[in-house]
């Protein structure tokens, strides 16, 4: 049975409650697992047919092994600092066909001016796209209160209904390639 994975990095927790919402909107389409990029698999077989990655803003990127050892030395945290969505968007395979995929990222609620700087899903579509994936809808955005959060109100329940529009995204697509 084809299956979605959600693949997430997060430092302090708020970027897996937004994965986490995500996969119970996707659920009512297809089976979901959800996974930190540090457990994923590092080869995805065909079952796989939706894959969505998301992560935090890191000085308006998407984390590298010096902003997370950053926020280790900041925040008290013990992340391995060369484990995250960067380095198994970089490591991982696919196996069979081409899969599906959208990207998110967490930022601070800053003005849209500021924001705009932000591009952490902008690499993710960028390495999605070097292993082939087809995306499926834009990028989407959460937004946090503070580094260490919380989310800001009615951010998960945002990540749900955008978690039901991919698995309807995923499933027109397929009917689409089917005929
Ligand atoms: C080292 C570091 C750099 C950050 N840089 C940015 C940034 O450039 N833009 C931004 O919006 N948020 C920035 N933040 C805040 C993060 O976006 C926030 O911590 C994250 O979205 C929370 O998600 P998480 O709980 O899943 O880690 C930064 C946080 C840290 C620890």
């Amino acid at each position: 049975m084809t299956k979605a994975l959600v693949v997430y990095e997060s430092l302090f927790g708020d970027g897996r409650t937004i994965a986490r919402a995500i996969a119970d909107g996707l659920s009512a389409r297809l089976p979901v697992t959800v996974t930190a990029a540090s457990d994923a698999p590092t080869t995805l077989g065909p079952e796989i047919g939706l894959l969505v990655v998301g992560a935090p803003n890191h000085v308006t990127g998407l984390p590298r092994p010096a902003t997370r050892e950053g926020a280790n030395r900041d925040y008290g945290l013990s992340v391995d600092p060369a484990a995250g969505l960067r380095e198994w968007l970089d490591e991982v395979r696919i196996e069979g066909p081409a899969i599906a995929a959208a990207a998110y990222d967490t930022r601070m609620d800053h003005p849209k001016l500021v924001t705009k700087l932000d591009h952490a899903s902008r690499t993710e579509e960028k390495l999605l796209g070097r292993l082939h994936c087809r995306l499926v809808a834009p990028a989407e955005h959460f937004l946090v209160t503070s580094p260490e959060g919380p989310l800001v109100t009615g951010e998960e329940e945002r990540a749900r209904a955008w978690g039901a529009t991919l698995g309807d995204q995923w499933e027109a697509r397929l009917a689409a390639a089917n005929g």
